[in-house]
């Protein structure tokens, strides 16, 4: 999982639910799942792509919004990548 650019993830963790994105060899992208439309949590995906499976909002890997009802990019958390360790912070 995450072994690629190109690769996405739903990471759960105690404190919610984070979409990961491998977006180059040491570069990652982390998201709040919390769909900007109505409040669904986003589970899909297409290639890239994250789905909201609740109207079909769709997000880039930057979690701005590329299609459906959503008005606002994904709020997003700050990554750091250092020694095969992701760290993701609000
Ligand atoms: S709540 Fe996500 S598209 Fe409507």
């Amino acid at each position: 999982m995450l072994a690629t650019p190109g690769a996405v993830a739903l990471v759960q963790s105690p404190v919610g639910n984070v979409l990961v994105a491998r977006t180059g060899t040491n570069a990652f992208t982390a998201l709040s799942d919390v769909c900007t439309h109505e409040g669904c949590a986003i589970t899909g995906h297409s290639g890239s792509t994250f789905v909201c499976l609740c109207h079909g909002a769709e997000f880039n890997s930057s979690g701005d919004v590329v299609g459906g009802p959503a008005p606002t990019a994904l709020r997003q958390y700050t990554t750091e990548f250092a020694g095969d360790v992701l760290t993701i912070r609000p």
